[in-house]
């Protein structure tokens, strides 16, 4: 039975945590007036041995100035060692695989692509519940879920599956569709994935070969006024066309997350063009910049500017900024513009989206809606609203601060307070703080997050509607007996998980594993298909849970795939040597031979 938003978190555990924040704060002062007190109570009565004592003490605290405040700290439990994390514990374990739990993914895979293969090999989306496969347009399948899957066999080392699908991209992959295919999803799984698995498989030309062909029937989307891509492509007539909904307008995300792939491709190929249509989408975008710093979702295709709507890192701007800081690594550092962009955007972010629930101060991060006064003014509501996809962002700040916000190269595992800048100090704190928020939304009857959640606000009024008042965060819309909203849902998505294998590379800590170990048996228990496959759930605070007969592509090779990096070693794609696309592909980090023409002030 669905509690829907009539969630009562665990109060106990939230009102024991301020009071202890607020006496920590002040309790240094305290002690050390008790400190004098009894040092006085010591000289009254027992002068003649105490005065060796002090002498002692005193010359001790000459020779080790520092003692004293390690003292403190240690007795008040802060952190002693400048790290961020627990030295000696934490970091042996990222050189360990978890077999067992690896194993256990590799399973989930097995069950996933099986029974895909089984009942619909080669159809663009799999329905477990009917058995079924389905194609996103009526002209035929483009290989979304085989390409898109591709290189977790090959990680996973699953050699006969990988074989036969390898033979069904031989055999029967065609990009000759006459419909129209979105420019952003087309790019980030079947472009990503075949580069990938050109990269894995140690170069089968296969791959390169559909690479370039697929490139270049969608690289006409560019030809606009601004340079900013079209949101759909005819594959087969080789040409851009708008969105239906809103013919003048792309959104951030689709624009802003295709420069991995096609940088890639120019770089194995040669070929320059690839790389200059996305970097000047890039271009158009600094150029833009609002004086906030922040991205709206929504950009003109013609004038190339933000057009006044919603401002988030969740849907339809999220990737945006992920692939700011990736730009750069993919580019072995050599590319400051993005560098700068992306200094620039998390500023911004900080100043104006980062915030705390009233009560156990979970730190998350906000909306800015617009809204136009009868006066043409223009000003920015915040709503605190999340969105599951927002939980990539934990992780991505963690390897940010590491990079863009270090002193040195490569940093400690967990880095040493040193390390950082105090601009990256700030974005590994924002980082972990909110990949612990993520993991606290699956606090949930399936241990699974829902797709949105909103958080209490003082002016959200829900004191006085009803006596079950949610404490820090809630479900919208969602009552007991009531179909549930769409927000409640969770269909498989994978940013909390690629968070948790992020922050598990960079501090060793094994409470990432614990954490992802529990959300992949919640996959087990209540979106597993007995007959093979996952599926949507409808409702992450109902159980037994109800199943939607869809298994998205971005299960088996995201979610499955973080999953299984995170329970491998290290040695597997070390974030040194790799840069991973929005849909989990990786790339390899290369020194570009070509310039940015474009710089960042
Ligand atoms: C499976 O899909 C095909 C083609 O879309 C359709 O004709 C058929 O009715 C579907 N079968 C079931 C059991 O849903
Ligand atoms: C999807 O397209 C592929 C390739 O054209 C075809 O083999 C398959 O049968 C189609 N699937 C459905 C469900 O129509
Ligand atoms: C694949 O190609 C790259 C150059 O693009 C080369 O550096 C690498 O050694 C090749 N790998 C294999 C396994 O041949
Ligand atoms: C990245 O640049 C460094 C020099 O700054 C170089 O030593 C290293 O080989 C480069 N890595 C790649 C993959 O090109």
């Amino acid at each position: 039975m669905s509690d829907g938003s009539l969630r009562k978190r665990k109060k106990q555990t939230e009102t024991k945590s301020k009071p202890q924040n607020e006496a920590s704060a002040k309790e240094p002062h305290h002690v050390d007036d008790e400190l004098e007190i009894d040092t006085a109570t010591l000289f009254r009565y027992t002068r003649i041995l105490s005065i060796p004592i002090l002498l002692f003490l005193g010359v001790f605290l000459y020779l080790n100035p520092s003692a004293l405040s390690d003292a403190v700290n240690a007795f008040f439990g802060f952190e002693s060692e400048d790290r961020f994390g627990t030295p000696g514990v934490s970091g042996d374990a990222l050189f360990i695989s978890d077999v067992e739990k690896r194993d256990a993914v590799v399973e989930a895979f097995k069950h996933a692509w099986r029974a895909y293969e089984r009942d619909a090999m080669g159809s663009d989306e799999y329905h477990p519940i009917s058995q079924n496969g389905s194609n996103l347009t009526e002209a035929g399948g483009i290989g979304y879920t085989v390409i898109d899957s591709i290189d977790t066999m090959l990680i996973m080392g699953l050699d006969d599956d990988y074989k036969r699908a390898r033979q069904w991209i031989e055999d029967k992959l065609d990009f000759e569709r006459d419909a129209e295919f979105s420019t952003f999803e087309t790019t980030i799984r079947l472009l990503g994935g075949l580069l990938s698995a050109y990269h894995l498989s140690g170069n089968d030309s296969i791959y390169l070969d559909r690479a370039i062909d697929l490139a270049d029937r969608i690289l006409p989307v560019f030809d606009t006024q601004s340079g900013l891509p079209m949101s759909q492509v005819n594959l087969a007539q080789r040409k851009g066309f708008p969105n239906d909904e809103y013919p003048n307008l792309v959104t951030t995300a689709e624009v802003a997350t295709l420069q991995l792939e096609f940088r890639y491709l120019s770089y194995l190929t040669g070929r320059e063009e690839y790389w200059t249509k996305v970097e000047s989408v890039m271009k158009t975008i600094k150029e833009a910049r609002m004086p906030h710093g922040l991205a709206s979702i929504y950009m003109d295709v013609d004038s190339g500017k933000f057009v006044p709507s919603a401002i988030r890192l969740g849907s339809r701007s999220d990737s945006y900024y992920e692939y700011l800081l990736k730009q750069y690594i993919q580019t072995n550092y050599t590319e400051r513009v993005y560098k700068d962009m992306y200094d620039d955007a998390i500023q911004s972010v900080h100043t104006h989206l980062v915030k705390k629930s009233p009560y156990a101060r979970m730190l998350y991060t906000s909306e800015l809606i617009p809204e136009q006064h009868p006066n043409g003014q223009l000003s920015w509501r915040l709503t605190p609203k999340q969105d599951h996809f927002v939980c990539f962002f934990g992780g991505s700040l963690m390897l940010g601060s590491t990079i863009t916000g270090a002193n040195v190269q490569p940093v400690s595992v967990p880095p040493m307070k040193t390390e950082l800048t105090e601009i990256g100090s700030r974005d590994w704190q924002t980082g972990t703080a909110l990949v612990k928020t993520c993991w606290d939304t699956h606090d949930t009857a399936t241990g699974l997050a829902p797709e949105v959640v909103h958080f209490r606000i003082p002016e959200d009024g829900m004191d006085d509607a009803n006596m079950h008042t949610p404490v820090d965060w809630y479900i919208k819309g969602a009552r007991p007996g009531e179909h549930p909203p769409y927000d409640a849902r969770y269909i498989l998505r994978p940013e909390t998980i690629e968070s948790l294998f992020i922050a598990f590379r960079l501090t060793g800590d094994v409470k990432y594993r614990e954490w992802g170990w529990s959300i992949f048996q919640a996959i087990e228990k209540h979106c597993k298909v007995e007959t093979g496959g996952y599926a949507i759930i409808i409702n992450v605070d109902e159980v037994p849970s109800r199943k939607e007969d869809k298994m998205e592509t971005f299960l088996m090779s995201e979610t499955l795939k973080y999953l299984y990096l995170l329970f491998d070693d290290t040695n597997t794609l070390p974030l040194d040597k790799y840069v991973l696309n929005t849909e989990a592909h990786p790339l390899p980090i290369f020194t570009p031979n070509i310039r940015t023409p474009f710089v960042g002030h």
